[in-house]
């Protein structure tokens, strides 16, 4: 299969996944093309927080009421970040794309402007690719990255098949890494486990990759399965 991966990275680690994935899909025999999503002018760190700001005083009550969460995230305003032009503007000649970012507690700008730029997403099979700081928290990380990704893509006339998240333990707030020992902490509270078991190179995260990865497989076993069916 072809595969395009377009990724944003701004500090390096979800581009570290997308080669990872890269070659492990490469190296079971897909045509894999990489396609580096790059903001035409990155922010200084602190000018991406406020449009964060508005879920803070809301946040405990985000986490404890489903209903309230589902509301939020179908109508919180997205962010975008304008984006270099691209190298593959149309993806519609690949049987699959993987699309990655970082977690800006919910999709990253400049992948959200991504997916409002690129054309021939219709009929696409997306998988979705992901580093945050923390552990893989259900509600707080999964799906709220995830949820309004989904959307995004269905929005495009696409459908999401698989996801992928991966702990960098990085996070650049606020000053000497308060937030990395907060996020730790959680992770030895949520888990019973040190962040870095749910790092890239740690046995979880190279599983995760492979049931990723299989999962792309079982795309590919279907494609092919309708292609015979077809002749
Ligand atoms: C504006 C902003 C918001 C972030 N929000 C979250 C978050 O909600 N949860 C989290 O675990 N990490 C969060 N992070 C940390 C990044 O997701 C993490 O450092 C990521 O691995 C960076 O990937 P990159 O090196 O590919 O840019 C945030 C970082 C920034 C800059």
């Amino acid at each position: 299969m072809k595969i395009l991966i377009p990724y944003y990275s701004r500090s390096g680690h979800t581009e570290r996944l997308a080669l990872r994935l890269g070659a492990e899909l490469g190296a079971r025999g897909h045509e894999i093309v990489l396609e580096k999503i790059e903001a035409v002018r990155e922010r200084n760190k602190w000018l991406l927080v406020p449009p964060l700001l508005p879920l803070l005083p809301w946040l405990p009550l985000y986490l404890l009421h489903a209903p309230f969460r589902r509301r939020w995230l179908s109508r919180y305003r997205q962010q975008e970040q304008d984006i270099k032009p691209l190298t593959h503007p149309d993806v519609s000649g690949f049987d699959l794309i993987l699309l990655g970012g970082p977690k800006w507690l919910y999709i990253a700008y400049p992948v959200a402007r991504y997916l409002n730029t690129v054309s021939g997403l219709d009929g696409r099979k997306i998988g979705a690719f992901a580093t945050f700081c923390g552990p893989p928290l259900k509600v707080f990380e999964l799906e709220m990255l995830f949820s309004p990704l989904q959307d995004c893509i269905r929005a495009k006339g696409a459908e999401l098949f698989a996801t992928l998240a991966i702990s960098s333990s990085h996070h650049p707030f606020f000053w000497f890494g308060e937030l990395e020992a907060l996020f730790r902490w959680i992770s030895k509270l949520a888990f019973k486990r040190p962040l870095s078991e749910f790092a890239l190179d740690s046995e979880w995260g190279q599983g995760e990759v492979r049931r990723f990865c299989e999962s792309v497989e079982g795309v590919a076993v279907e494609a092919c399965g309708e292609v015979w069916a077809r002749d």
